[in-house]
């Protein structure tokens, strides 16, 4: 399972990086403003810095809904760096443009994804990653993950190869059951990828090997 970090802080990008087990970043523009990145220019050297820290895939979000309008920004975006991913919502412009870049050899992510029928859709028009807001379901009484297992039952019937990209994902327990169910990707806040880290026996553990290590050479 790829490892990708939903964040556009650069601090929070480079210490996921320098952990070693980082496969890419997600943004949206919600991240975006979060960080106090506005302005065309400032978003795009923004997108550049993130693609210096990281080596795998960067997902920029398009701002429009025409066909047009997501066509001209994602193939500027994309023109940045390979590593960048077009991401674009599950409207029908959007699958539109899918269609239009998934031909044209440039990776998308669709995005938005809160049920099986729009991931059938996203998968048939050839987008690369595909993500379901897990989260968000949850946030209003539905189940996140079993979404999740509807879109790996669906895409393993056919073959599909967009990747299940899970994101909206709120905390340890989401990403083990993503790993668990199948997700090709789960996209995460620092804190939960640093959550997978922890545990009090191995805290306790350590702390008496190194006592014993210290009485034993002292
Ligand atoms: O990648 C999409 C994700 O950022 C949405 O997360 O926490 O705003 O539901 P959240």
């Amino acid at each position: 399972m790829k490892f990708f970090i939903d964040t556009a802080n650069l601090e929070q990008i480079k210490e996921a990086q320098e952990l070693g087990i980082l496969d890419g970043v997600t943004t949206n523009p919600s991240l975006m403003a979060k960080e106090g990145i506005s302005g065309h220019e400032n978003i795009i050297n923004h997108y550049k810095k993130i693609c210096d820290i990281v080596d795998g895939d960067v997902s920029a979000e398009v701002i429009s809904t025409d066909f047009e309008g997501i066509v001209k920004e994602g193939e500027f975006l994309a023109s940045l760096n390979p590593q960048i991913v077009v991401k674009v919502p599950m409207i029908s412009e959007g699958i539109k443009a899918i269609k239009y870049f998934s031909e044209k050899k440039i990776k998308t992510n669709c995005t938005l994804v809160f049920s099986a029928g729009q991931a059938l859709i996203a998968a048939k028009a050839g987008a690369t990653y595909l993500s379901p807001f897990i989260g968000r379901l949850d946030d209003i009484s539905s189940d996140g993950l079993t979404l999740i297992s509807e879109i790996r039952e669906i895409y393993d019937n056919y073959n599909f190869e967009t990747q299940i990209l899970a994101a909206s994902v709120r905390h340890t327990m989401h990403i083990i059951d993503c790993a668990k169910i199948g997700a090709d990707v789960v996209t995460t806040p620092l804190s939960a990828i640093k959550g997978l880290l922890n545990h009090p026996l191995t805290d306790s553990g350590l702390k008496k090997f190194l006592e014993d290590h210290k009485k034993s050479n002292s």
